[in-house]
């Protein structure tokens, strides 16, 4: 009898691992009833402060759920022992507004000690921060655990460039399952915010090595471009995405078939492919197809999960300490 115990309680900690990456609305209103509206409030004050603090806080959830899931490991600051995900090279000099989810996590362990995780705050502070910006609204999904470690290799290798094009784009998304409509919509994120010239300055003046520019870009706005970056400036200049920077609307679209897109990335959905050209073209003229789909898309970015072990951090910077007689499932 005594020896069926060990079997016993090791099948329970499976079955509560199982249950916990279940991911469902409402996971907090037993534990955190008031967490939703936290967030959103701290991110209308951010947004007061500085408006395209709703832009960088969103493009906080692309860059952790594609990389081993939404598990907040890009929230983890560098350790001796772990070099993080802050430093990969889509993330240095350019992700931005940390800061933000720091307030958003203090102000909920104050109202909710250990109860929500990082991870849940990036999903629902992405979803406010759309909300925010003129965009749809939906149910998030909660439930999730933040990572005890990240990854600069994991992101280094599978974040895209602003160089990429479209059939890249397509297959990197595939491999996630996301189709093309999840990849467009999803790109359609960039209806807000900036990018540094750095991110373009190649395809102004040295398009795939060519030594020309990109011929997929309405002359007036390439003008308006060489001014912005001449070649040899300043790289951590910026500039507006889509003509519309603080308003989440199909402007973003629009800009694409005029030619006026800011990255290689986003003009390619445009100029280089076929499929996603239909796309691009549907959610310039619908507005609201743009927006039910972004919200798919969105949903099914943050279903994306590691499989691995997690916690509920206190400090969204770092791990928990470890407690005796504690351990994580
Ligand atoms: C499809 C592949 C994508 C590529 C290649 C890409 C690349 C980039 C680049 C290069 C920038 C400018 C960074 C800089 O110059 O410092 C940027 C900005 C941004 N990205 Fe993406 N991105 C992609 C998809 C997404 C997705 C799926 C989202 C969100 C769901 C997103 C949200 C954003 C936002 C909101 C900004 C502006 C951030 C700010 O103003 O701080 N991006 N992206
Ligand atoms: C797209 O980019 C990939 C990877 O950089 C490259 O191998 C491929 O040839 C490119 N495809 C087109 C159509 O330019
Ligand atoms: C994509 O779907 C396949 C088949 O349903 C599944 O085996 C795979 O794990 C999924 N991949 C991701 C990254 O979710
Ligand atoms: C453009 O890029 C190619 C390939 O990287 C390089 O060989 C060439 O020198 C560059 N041209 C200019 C004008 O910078
Ligand atoms: C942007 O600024 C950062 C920090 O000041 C600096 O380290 C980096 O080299 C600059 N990047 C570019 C592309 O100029």
């Amino acid at each position: 009898m005594h020896q069926l115990y060990p079997f016993v309680f090791s099948f329970l900690l499976v079955q509560t691992a199982i249950a916990s990456s279940q991911l469902q609305p409402g996971f907090y209103s037993q534990t955190c009833p008031e967490a939703e509206l936290i967030v959103r409030q701290v991110m209308r004050r951010a947004m007061i402060r500085e408006p395209r603090s709703a832009a960088s806080v969103m493009r906080l959830q692309f860059h952790d759920c594609f990389v081993n899931g939404c598990d907040a490991s890009l929230l983890l600051d560098d350790t001796p022992y772990m070099d993080g995900e802050k430093q990969a090279l889509s993330n240095i000099n350019s992700l931005r507004s940390f800061e933000v989810i720091d307030e958003v996590k203090e102000a909920v362990e104050s109202a909710c000690p250990g109860a929500v995780s990082c991870a849940d705050i990036l999903i629902m502070a992405a979803r406010d921060a759309v909300v925010l910006g003129g965009g749809p609204n939906w149910e998030v999904k909660l439930g999730r655990k933040d990572s005890l470690t990240a990854s600069l290799e994991d992101s280094n290798r599978i974040m895209p460039s602003p160089r990429a094009n479209a059939s890249y784009l397509i297959e990197l998304f595939n491999s996630y399952n996301l189709s093309i409509t999840d990849l467009v919509a999803l790109s359609g994120s960039h209806s807000i915010g900036k990018g540094r010239c750095f991110s373009i300055v190649f395809r102004l003046y040295n398009q795939s090595g060519t030594g020309h520019p990109d011929l997929n870009m309405d002359p007036v706005y390439r003008e308006m471009l060489d001014r912005l970056c001449p070649l040899g400036g300043d790289g951590n200049v910026t500039g507006a995405l889509d003509a519309t920077p603080r308003l989440f609307d199909n402007q973003y679209f629009k800009d694409l078939v005029n030619e006026r897109g800011f990255l290689n990335s986003d003009q390619t959905l445009y100029s280089g492919n076929d499929q996603t050209r239909k796309v691009v073209q549907h959610f310039s003229r619908n507005q609201e197809d743009f927006f039910s789909a972004f919200v798919e898309g969105m949903v099914k970015l943050g279903d994306l999960q590691s499989g691995q072990a997690g916690e509920i951090r206190k400090n969204c910077r770092e791990v928990n300490k470890p407690t005796p007689g504690h351990f994580v499932i």
